[in-house]
Formats: structure tokens, C-alpha cells, sequence
């Protein structure tokens, strides 16, 4: 006999069916809740609401897990390139040889953006975030492609889209990085990898044969598949919910770099550098920060520690972590705001307050340090998170547009003043 949930309301009993998923996570099915009893659930942040079923990606925070259409994401990190990972996700399966061919090529031969989108980043102010640059090319992107726009979706147009898409985004995120340095605009070189490629279009210059450094290499292929998807988190429920209104993918995407940028989300990998920087300028006990970081009336918060599901350990900070400490090693590099790093995550983790609340560090902890060793500009650190979030966003949209999920639209419990009559401007106190 199926499980069904059973509410009571003003001593009526309603019954509403229970799902299971495919982990065995438990939902109870109330979307006829309102049309049945009158009521909505509240539910602020949406802590215990899905919003949708996905096939996409597990996560199970309380033990840790994260895998990707059933691969684990240590496994995939290890042995997977960025481009395999990519393709899983937004098709559903391990690509073969022939379908990672045909999908490697289909986004080299895109990499090149229209010369016209040079005078938008010539408008730019000189130090304009990343972000902000990021967000406005790729939804710009959607006037040079109009069919995109095309509400009924045809499925050449859709793949067309996507693979523009991913191939465009390194171009744009290096031109963001080139417009606020200074330097020449590097064109993209088909025989690179994506990764390879993206180094060089950064960190190249016009007189000089570019070489692809492996360690750097590898180190950002395994932080973008790390990045890659976290199901319903914020910038992918906004990417959702733009697209739900039938808005194109490049639209949907620039929302979710918006959604990303703060630092409660993606941004935190910025201000978690800002605030090892600090401590290190300010040469105060580390102490003195927990403390603030812990009282109420403070708004400070310690970065890069605490996430909304995970309240065991973050996965990606396991695999980050071990990835920073091999890089600095690889490169040579003495980082002493690593040291801050470490002291503050072994203060914080014999913490009763963080330790009762599940407050671990997270991905960005460790990935703001792997960035700044390779040379990235701090304001740089949540592009790099875009980059790597892209074939998430882009698989989670498509999946809600083949199953024509309705579009999003939450209510309210109104809490505002009740009828009254309009005064006139002379009337009024
Ligand atoms: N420092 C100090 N206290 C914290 C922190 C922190 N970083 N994070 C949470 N807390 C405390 C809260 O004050 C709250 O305490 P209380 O129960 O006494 O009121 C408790 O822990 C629970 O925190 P919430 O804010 O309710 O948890 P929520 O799930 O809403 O927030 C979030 C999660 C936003 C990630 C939060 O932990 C945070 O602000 N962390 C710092 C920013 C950060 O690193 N963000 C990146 C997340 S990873 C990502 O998006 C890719």
C-alpha cells in the first residue's frame, strides 16, 4: 500500500500521497494542498520545500554524498575531463568517444563571440566586477542569437544554444579579466582543451606562444567539476525559474551569475580571501574573530564555513582541500594567508558553536586559495565558479523545459495593512 501524509485542519483530515526518490528521500506531495484545504505551506529560504524532481544530481548531507547522475563526484573529479562531466550532465550519461568527439568539436567551433560585443566591454568602467561584465555579455548573447528566443524550443535550436553557450562563456570570462588588466584580447586556439584553452585567452599575450601549464591545467578541470552541479541550490533554482517563463537559456543563465555573485553563495570564495587578508592586515588573535563570528550582534560571519545542506562535511572541501595543499606544493608557492587558513578551520573546528551547528568549511574555503596561487584576481574567484557551474545550470534548465514544468510562481501570507480608502494629498497627516 503506498504511504500517504495526513494533515488536520479545523478538525477535517486531508490525505496527500507521499513520494519516494530513487535514494529513498521522502516528499509529501501537497501541490493540490490549496485547491483541496485553502491553506499554502510556509516555508522561508524554502528549507523543506522541493520544487522540483530531478534526475540530475544526489546529494545527502548529513553523510556527505555527491554524485552526479550516480557517479560519485570523488570518482569524477579524479578520472573524469571537465568536457565528459559536462556532457553527463546535461545529456544524462557518459558520453563515447564518438559523441565526446562530436561534442568537443561543436563547442570549439564556437568559441569565437561577435566583434560588436568588443564595444560593450570598451563601455565597461575600468575595475567593473567580473560579475557584473559576465552576467550583462551572456544575456546580451541572446540578441545576436534571436532563436533562442523562440518560446516553442525547437530541439536544433536548444542544442545549438547550449553548445554556444559553454563554448562562449571561458571567452567572455577571460575578455572580463583582459578589459580590467589592461591587456590585448586573446582570441581562442582551437587545438587547445577547454581548460588550455581558457588559460591561454587569459593569461596570453599576442607576442608570446603560449604554453599550457599541466599542473594548472588539471587543477582547474578537477575545481570546475567540482563546481559543476549541487542541485537546487540558489543560482540554479533562479536559472530554473527564469526559464519556467519560457525566457531563453542565455537569459536564464545571466540570472543565475547574478544569483551567484553574492557572498552568501558563490561570492563567499571572494570574501573568504578578503577575509583571510584582513586578519592577516589586522594581526589580531584569530580568537577575536571566531568571537565575533559567534556573537548575535555582530553581522560578521566566518566565510567559507557553514552551508545550507551539508552539516557533516562538504565533499568538494575534502577534494579542494587536498587539490590546494598538491597545487601549492607543485607551484612552489608560500601562501601565508594559507597558514590563516588552516589555524582558523582548526580554531573553529574544536569550536562547541561551530561544531554544534555543523558549521564545516565549504568549497569556497579552499578554492579562493587554489585561485589566487594560480594568479587569479580575487574579484575573479566567482567567474571561475560560473565557468564550472554552467553545464549544471544548463542541464537543470533543460530538464525542466522537456518536462514542461509550469512556471514558477511561490504565494505569500499576506501580512500588509487591510482595505481602506485613499486619502487625498491634502488629507493626509
Ligand atoms: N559564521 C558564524 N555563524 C554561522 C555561519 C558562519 N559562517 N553560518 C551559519 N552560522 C550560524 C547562524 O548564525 C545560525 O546560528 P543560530 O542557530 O544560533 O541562529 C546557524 O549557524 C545556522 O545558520 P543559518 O544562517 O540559519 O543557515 P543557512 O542554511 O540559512 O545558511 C549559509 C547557510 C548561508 C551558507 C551560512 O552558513 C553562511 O552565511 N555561511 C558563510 C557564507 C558562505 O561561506 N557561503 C558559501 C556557501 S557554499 C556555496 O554557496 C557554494
Amino acid at each position: 500500500m503506498s504511504e500517504t501524509a495526513r494533515i488536520i485542519l479545523e478538525g477535517q483530515e486531508y490525505e496527500f500521497p507521499v513520494l519516494t526518490g530513487s535514494e529513498n528521500e521522502k516528499a509529501i506531495d501537497i501541490s493540490k494542498l490549496r485547491g483541496t484545504t485553502g491553506y499554502i505551506t510556509l516555508d522561508p529560504g524554502f528549507k523543506n520545500t522541493g520544487s522540483t524532481q530531478s534526475g540530475i544530481t544526489y546529494l545527502d548531507g548529513e553523510n556527505g554524498v555527491l554524485r552526479y547522475r550516480g557517479y560519485s563526484i570523488e570518482e569524477l573529479a579524479e578520472k573524469a575531463s571537465f568536457m565528459e562531466v559536462a556532457y553527463l550532465l546535461i545529456y544524462g550519461e557518459l558520453p563515447n568517444k564518438e559523441q565526446l568527439d562530436y561534442f568537443n568539436d561543436s563547442i570549439t567551433h564556437h568559441t569565437l563571440v561577435h566583434e560588436n560585443m568588443k564595444r560593450f566591454f570598451e563601455a565597461f568602467p575600468l575595475g567593473a566586477h567580473p560579475m557584473g561584465m559576465l552576467s550583462s555579455m551572456v544575456a546580451s548573447l541572446s540578441t545576436f542569437y534571436p532563436e533562442s528566443q523562440n518560446p516553442n524550443r525547437d530541439i536544433t535550436d536548444i542544442e545549438k544554444t547550449m553548445h554556444r553557450l559553454i563554448a562562449k562563456m571561458p571567452t567572455l570570462a577571460a575578455q572580463a579579466y583582459k578589459h580590467n588588466t589592461g591587456l590585448p584580447t586573446m582570441y581562442p586556439k582551437n587545438d587547445l582543451s577547454y581548460v588550455g584553452n581558457f588559460m591561454h585567452m587569459m593569461w596570453g599575450v599576442p607576442s608570446e606562444d603560449y604554453k599550457v601549464d599541466p599542473v594548472i591545467e588539471s587543477a582547474l578541470n578537477k575545481l570546475f567539476i567540482l563546481h559543476a552541479d549541487h542541485e537546487q541550490n540558489c543560482s540554479t533554482s533562479t536559472v530554473r525559474v527564469v526559464g519556467s517563463s519560457q525566457a531563453n537559456l542565455y537569459s536564464s543563465v545571466s540570472a543565475g551569475i547574478a544569483a551567484l555573485w553574492g557572498p552568501l553563495h558563490g561570492g563567499a570564495n571572494q570574501a573568504v580571501i578578503e577575509m583571510l587578508e584582513a586578519i592577516r592586515a589586522e594581526g589580531t588573535p584569530l580568537q577575536s574573530w571566531i568571537d565575533r563570528a559567534k556573537d548575535k550582534t555582530d553581522s560578521f560571519r566566518l566565510m567559507g564555513f557553514g552551508h545550507r545542506v551539508y552539516k557533516n562535511f562538504d565533499p568538494r572541501a575534502r577534494i579542494i582541500k587536498k587539490a590546494a595543499d598538491d597545487v601549492l606544493a607543485q607551484l612552489g608557492v608560500n601562501d601565508p594567508v594559507l597558514d590563516i587558513a588552516k589555524q582558523l578551520e582548526e580554531v573553529a573546528l574544536n569550536d562547541e558553536y561551530f561544531v554544534q551547528r555543523g558549521l564545516y568549511p565549504n568549497v569556497d574555503f579552499y578554492s579562493g586559495i587554489i585561485y589566487r596561487a594560480l594568479g587569479i584576481p580575487t574579484d575573479m574567484f566567482t567567474v571561475m565558479f560560473a565557468l564550472g557551474r554552467l553545464p549544471g545550470w544548463i542541464g537543470q534548465w533543460k530538464e525542466m523545459t522537456e518536462n514542461r514544468e509550469p512556471i514558477g510562481r511561490p504565494r505569500q501570507v499576506y501580512t500588509g495593512a487591510t482595505q481602506r480608502a485613499f486619502v487625498a494629498l491634502n488629507d493626509r497627516a
